[in-house]
């Protein structure tokens, strides 16, 4: 989206990206969750969190209903408030990752334009991680029960039920929460984040916790 007025000028900061990896011993990113309700992303998004925090990572998630009560108040869940409200996190999540820190998303964004949208505008932060179940599983599982008033009819344009869920054809990572338990998929994501954001020991301030091979 170009700005509405054409009065907007950049500010180059003396700061730079590398000067706070240096400081931080990693790089910014986003770790962008995206599947169906009851999938795992909130879960996994607050085990990752506190793990990579315990190993010195700067660290934050965003999650639903706090991101609803304040910047996306003004918005519902018809398609084009789900995309405004996706937009809107996504440039969140990217100031986030200029500033040097991780962020954890944790929404479901069903469509794969609006994702592509925040990986297009920020191709150097942004990486797709699918938080997999069958809806089937995320159904039976039914934490907040509203799958089941979905299917009642109480709760509209829910994803999965009376809204589309457009699965990721590439995601940097794909976790299967219905084969493997959260500390299987928690270490998956470690992993990831070890071998993709953290700085060798000697370009950087130095992280706690054990180096991955290939980190
Ligand atoms: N491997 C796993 N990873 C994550 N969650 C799992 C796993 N196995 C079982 N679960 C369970 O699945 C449920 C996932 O719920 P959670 O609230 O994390 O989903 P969500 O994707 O954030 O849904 P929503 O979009 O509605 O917020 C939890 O009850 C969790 O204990
Ligand atoms: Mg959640």
């Amino acid at each position: 989206m170009a700005p509405a007025s054409k009065d907007v000028f950049t500010v180059h900061h003396r700061v730079t990206e590398a000067d706070r990896a240096r400081a931080n011993g990693h790089r910014g990113g986003i770790l962008w969750f995206t599947g169906l309700s009851g999938a795992g992303k909130s879960t996994l998004a607050i085990e990752l969190e506190k793990a990579l925090f315990g190993r010195g990572y700067r660290v934050y998630t965003l999650d639903g209903d706090n991101v609803r009560q304040g910047l996306s108040a003004d918005l519902g869940f018809s398609p084009e408030d789900r995309t405004e409200n996706i937009r809107r996190i996504g440039e969140v999540a990217a100031l986030f990752a200029e500033a040097g820190m991780i962020v954890i998303t944790a929404f479901i964004s069903p469509y794969r334009a609006d994702r592509e949208r925040i990986r297009a505008r920020h191709p150097g932060y942004f990486s797709e991680i699918f938080i997999n179940a069958p809806l089937e599983v995320c159904e039976a599982r039914d934490k907040k029960g509203l799958y089941r008033r979905a299917r009642a009819g109480e709760v509209k344009e829910f994803t999965g039920v009376s809204a589309p869920y457009e699965a990721p054809l590439a995601p940097e990572v794909e976790v299967r929460t219905d084969l493997s338990g959260v500390e299987a998929c928690l270490a998956q994501l470690l992993q990831y984040v070890d071998r993709t954001l953290r700085l060798p020991a000697a370009e950087g301030a130095g992280l706690r916790g054990p180096q991955q091979a290939g980190g």
